[in-house]
Parts: C-alpha cells; sequence; structure tokens
C-alpha cells in the first residue's frame, strides 16, 4: 500500500527569496521603515494590491491584527456589536472583542456558508458592522450579504484568510466588503510563517490603519498607492489624522515581505492546483453513501487548500470511530465539534462570556470532517487520501450493516 502523503509541509519558498534575505542579512535592513523608499515590505502592498486590483493594501503581523485595525480604522463606538458567523476560528471573534467592539454570533449552515435568513433576522439596527469569515476559503452569498449590509448602511469586512484567489462572479474575494484582510500563516496560499494584510479602496480607512499599525511620525509619507489621484487622497488623510490615533505596532518587517513577494507570481499556479486536487478528491468522496461534499454556490470559484466534508448517517460514535479508522490509515481527519477544544467550535469561546446557543451551527460542526490537502499535491498522492477516507467510512458502516442482517 502507498504511504500517506505529508499534508504539513508548504511548498518551498522561491529561490529569488533567499537572495533578497542574504541581502538583508548583509545590510541589517529588516525595519520597513528604515530605507527612505522602495522597502520590501512597501513593495509587497504594492504588488497584493495590484494583484487583487485594489487601490491600497497594509501589510501586518497576521490577519488577526488586520482584522483588528479594520476595526479601528472604522472608527466604531466602544461597544459596537459587529456580527460575525459562528462559523470562523476564535481569533476572529478576538479581534473583535480586541477592538472593544461585541461579537454577535450568526448562524452557519450545513455547507459551511451563513445561514441568510438568521443573518437577516440579526442584521437589526443594533448592529454597527459586519465581519464575514469565508471560513476555509467557503464563500457566503455576497449578493444577499451585501444587498442586506447596505440597507442597513452597515460595512462589511472580508475576513479573507482562506480566500486569496478565491472569486464571486469573477470579483476577487476581499474587493467586495469595505475591506479585506488575508493571512499568510504557513497553512495558506502565500506563506511566509506569520503575517497579513488588509486591504481597501477607501483612503480614509487606509490611513488610519496604516496610523495605528505604527506609521509614527511622518513614516506614512513611505505607504504607496494604486495612483496618483489615490495617492493625493491618501496624503490628504494622513495629514487629517496626525497625531489623533493611537500607534499599535502591528507591522510586518522586511523578512517577512522579502519571503512573500516571490510567491505572488506562483498564485495562479496555485489557486489551479488547489482547485484540481479539491474537485478531485471531492468527486471520489461523493461517491461514498457516508460523505458528502457540499457544492460551492453558483457564483463561486474557490482556491482552497484543504477539503470539508460531512459524514452522513453515522450516529455520534459512528463519527468519532470514523476518524479513528481515517487515522489509522494515515489521513489525519478533525470534526471540528469533536476533537477537544477545538478553536472552531463556537462553545469554546468562553471568553466572549455567555454563549449563545445556534443549534444549526453546532449540528453541521458535529458532522463537519476537514482535511488538509495542500495545493502541491500530486494526483497518486489524492488517491491515497481519498482511498482512505472512503474505505475508513466502510470500515464503520459496512459492519454496522453487516450486523443488522
Ligand atoms: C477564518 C480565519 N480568519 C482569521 C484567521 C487568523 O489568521 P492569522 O493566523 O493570520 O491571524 C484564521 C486563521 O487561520 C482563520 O482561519
Amino acid at each position: 500500500m502507498s504511504l500517506p502523503p505529508n499534508v504539513y509541509d508548504a511548498e518551498p519558498i522561491p529561490a529569488a527569496a533567499r537572495e533578497e534575505i542574504e541581502r538583508l542579512l548583509q545590510t541589517g535592513d529588516l525595519f520597513r521603515y528604515t530605507a527612505p523608499q522602495d522597502a520590501p515590505v512597501s513593495l509587497l502592498e504594492r504588488e497584493f494590491a495590484d494583484a487583487l486590483g485594489s487601490g491600497y493594501a497594509l501589510a501586518v503581523s497576521s490577519c488577526s491584527a488586520a482584522l483588528f485595525l479594520s476595526l479601528k480604522a472604522l472608527d466604531l463606538p466602544r461597544g459596537a456589536r459587529v456580527l460575525v458567523p459562528a462559523f470562523t476560528f476564535a481569533a476572529v471573534p478576538s479581534a473583535v472583542v480586541h477592538a472593544d467592539c461585541t461579537p454577535v454570533l450568526c448562524e452557519v449552515g450545513d455547507n459551511y456558508r451563513i445561514d441568510i435568513d438568521d443573518f437577516a433576522k440579526r442584521l437589526d439596527h443594533s448592529i454597527d458592522a459586519v465581519i464575514i469569515s469565508h471560513m476555509r476559503g467557503h464563500t457566503s452569498d455576497m449578493d444577499a450579504i451585501m444587498a442586506l449590509a447596505e440597507t442597513r448602511g452597515v460595512p462589511v469586512i472580508e475576513d479573507a484568510a482562506h480566500s486569496l484567489g478565491t472569486t464571486w462572479h469573477g470579483q476577487r474575494i476581499g474587493t467586495i466588503g469595505r475591506v479585506g484582510c488575508f493571512s499568510f500563516q504557513s497553512y495558506k496560499l502565500l506563506n511566509s510563517g506569520e503575517g497579513g494584510m488588509m486591504i481597501t479602496d477607501d483612503a480614509d480607512i487606509m490611513a488610519r490603519a496604516v496610523i495605528m499599525s505604527g506609521a509614527y511620525e511622518h513614516n506614512w509619507s513611505k505607504h504607496m498607492a494604486a495612483t496618483e489621484e489615490d495617492a493625493q487622497a491618501l496624503h490628504e488623510a494622513f495629514a487629517r489624522w496626525q497625531n489623533r490615533l493611537p500607534l499599535y505596532n502591528l507591522r510586518m518587517g522586511n523578512l517577512s515581505a522579502a519571503l512573500l513577494r516571490p510567491q505572488i507570481p506562483e498564485l495562479p499556479r496555485r489557486i489551479a492546483d488547489g482547485r484540481r486536487n479539491h474537485d478531485y478528491v471531492a468527486e471520489r468522496l461523493n461517491l461514498s453513501p457516508w460523505i458528502e461534499v457540499p457544492a460551492k454556490l453558483d457564483p463561486e470559484e474557490r482556491a482552497p487548500d484543504s477539503i470539508q466534508f460531512n459524514l452522513v448517517g453515522m450516529a455520534q460514535d459512528q463519527v468519532e470511530a470514523f476518524s479513528r479508522a481515517a487515522a489509522e490509515r494515515g489521513v489525519k481527519v478533525q470534526v471540528f465539534g469533536l476533537s477537544a477544544d477545538n478553536a472552531r467550535a463556537f462553545w469554546n469561546w468562553q471568553f466572549l462570556g455567555e454563549l449563545p446557543e445556534l443549534p444549526r451551527t453546532r449540528q453541521m460542526l458535529m458532522r463537519a470532517c476537514d482535511t488538509r490537502l495542500p495545493a502541491r499535491l500530486q494526483l497518486p498522492e489524492l488517491d491515497v487520501i481519498a482511498e482512505a477516507l472512503v474505505r475508513a467510512a466502510q470500515d464503520v458502516m459496512g459492519n454496522i450493516r453487516g450486523y443488522g442482517t
């Protein structure tokens, strides 16, 4: 039998990064604001903004930092209520708390997307902002969400941590809401170990975020924009906010930018490979009567780096047995609601105080499985993973059916 593939390693960092890092090590030029211009972080911001077709980009220490700064940049009042899907990573409601706001959770359906009826119900006049986590790169119905948010005049922040390269009606995820936030943690499509990016077309939001990220004194003058006109608007906004905002120092350093810049040209290939891998495994898993990979929404073109699927017709002990059987066959499956202290299970977010009950999301989390599927895997490796998962379901359900006859 073929050995199960290593799904934890990321792709090697392109050689060009090593040369640039050697140069930075020689000069010690690691702080983004030391050079008078064209520091690696500034260049990365421009290249990333251009790749996404966005006016402005700010590189920071993580996606969580980008979410926090987005909320601060929106100038929300203390205690503002921010609507967040109940299926996301704990760092997202944490960013809301960090920004002195209150997270309000809404239901997520068994296709991992926001339950639009519940979202509409909770988007009442008490809500000041919305964060849409495209969790694991699954896009919720952005037509409905934007229409509802616009009707209520509420700004939308897109948490696109896992959605770099995903499109909705051909538009890049992260450019639909007022602000888009991305992660460069190692399991994402661009990898610097840690890191994040915030994009927007709004000069005022960008100027506020840049200053609060740690552009003290006049370091903001080293930030660039897509056009002369955008640069002018940004500089006017910087002048308006000079000395009026706290400095949270969430900057990215030049070494991280040097790791990321040569990966940007790799993006189209990584997106295509990730989608190919996902769809290949999904097709095979969907042949099993016990496994269902929910379909994407029509306007969505995904860029996955992992696969999620629901176990069908299994009781709780069978779900647990499936997870064990997959592990024995060499494939680690995380059932979001079952693994102890899982950071994506809303009932573990005890820092929020009293937690609401969200039965639809809970039900989904108790059956939803998560397996890594990096873009660098090749078809024979995908066969091993798909085969192990299908057989693990048979190990459990095949036997149970046998006992009943
Ligand atoms: C949906 C989602 N949002 C935000 C984050 C936070 O990203 P970071 O680790 O860059 O802070 C993550 C982390 O993986 C995530 O899964």
